[in-house]
C-alpha cells in the first residue's frame, strides 16, 4: 500500500517524510487555504520535499479553464499530478489530458460508476472520499472495497486512493479493501504508529535492564 500525507503543512511533511514511509502528498483547496498567500512556492516546495507524486488541485471552473489550468500545474515539476474533481462536464478534459499523458487524480468520488468512468479515462488515480460518505450514513469503506473489486474484475490499471481518511480504522479497513493508496492526515498517521502496549513493554525491558545495573550491552 502506498502511504500518502493529505497535508500541505510542510513542517508536518518535513516532519514524517525522514521515516521512509511518505510515497507522496495530496494536496486541495482547503489545505491550501490555511498556508497562506503564497500558494505556488508553498506547492514548489512541497513537490522538492518528496520524491513520489504530488497531487495539487484545479481551482478553475469552466471545463477549458480546468485544462488550461491543468496543463500549468503538471509544468510545475516532475512529480506533480493534477487533481480534478469529478464532474460531467470535465469528462472530455479528463479524457484529453490524460491522452496528453498528464498524469490525473479524479478527486470527490463517491460511487462505483463515477470511479469506472473515469478509469475507462486511463487516469492515474481515483480518489473515493470514505469519511464523506460516512458522513451522510453511507458506507465509505464498502465503497472503496466495491471501486477495488471492479478494477479487478477489468483488470484495471487507475491506483484507487482511499481519502478523506477520518481514523486509524479507516486506514485499516482501506487496507483490508485493497487500495492501492491511503491518503493520511498525519494526524491519524502517526496515531497509528502508537500502541498502549508497546510503549509499556518499552518500560519494563528498560526496568528489567536497569536492574542489572550494566552500562553496556556488549561490554
Ligand atoms: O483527500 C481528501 C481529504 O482531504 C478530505 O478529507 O476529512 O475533509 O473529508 P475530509
Amino acid at each position: 500500500m502506498k502511504l500518502f500525507l493529505d497535508t500541505a503543512d510542510r513542517e508536518l511533511i518535513k516532519k514524517w517524510v525522514p521515516t521512509g514511509l511518505v510515497d507522496g502528498i495530496t494536496t486541495n483547496p482547503t489545505h491550501l487555504s490555511k498556508q497562506g498567500p503564497n500558494s505556488k512556492q508553498v506547492l514548489l516546495d512541497i513537490c522538492s520535499m518528496v520524491e513520489g507524486d504530488v497531487s495539487i488541485e484545479v481551482v478553475e471552473k469552466k471545463p477549458e479553464a480546468v485544462a488550461a489550468q491543468a496543463r500549468e500545474i503538471a509544468n510545475l515539476a516532475q512529480n506533480v499530478v493534477v487533481k480534478i474533481p469529478f464532474s460531467p462536464e470535465y469528462l472530455p478534459v479528463i479524457k484529453q489530458l490524460s491522452q496528453e499523458n498528464i498524469k490525473i487524480n479524479v478527486t470527490l468520488v463517491f460511487n462505483t460508476l463515477q470511479a469506472l468512468m473515469v478509469a475507462k479515462l486511463g487516469v492515474a488515480y481515483i480518489s473515493p472520499f470514505a469519511g464523506r460518505l460516512d458522513d451522510i450514513g453511507a458506507d465509505g469503506i464498502a465503497t472503496i472495497a466495491d471501486i477495488v473489486a471492479i478494477k479487478e474484475i477489468y483488470d484495471l490499471k487507475s491506483e484507487i486512493l482511499a481519502a478523506s481518511i477520518r481514523s486509524v480504522q479507516h486506514w485499516h479497513q482501506s487496507a483490508l479493501a485493497g487500495a492501492d493508496v491511503a491518503t493520511l492526515p498525519p494526524t491519524v498517521f502517526e496515531q497509528a504508529m502508537h500502541h498502549p502496549l508497546t510503549e509499556k513493554g518499552i518500560a519494563l525491558f528498560d526496568r528489567d535492564w536497569q536492574k542489572l545495573g550494566k552500562e553496556k550491552l556488549l561490554g
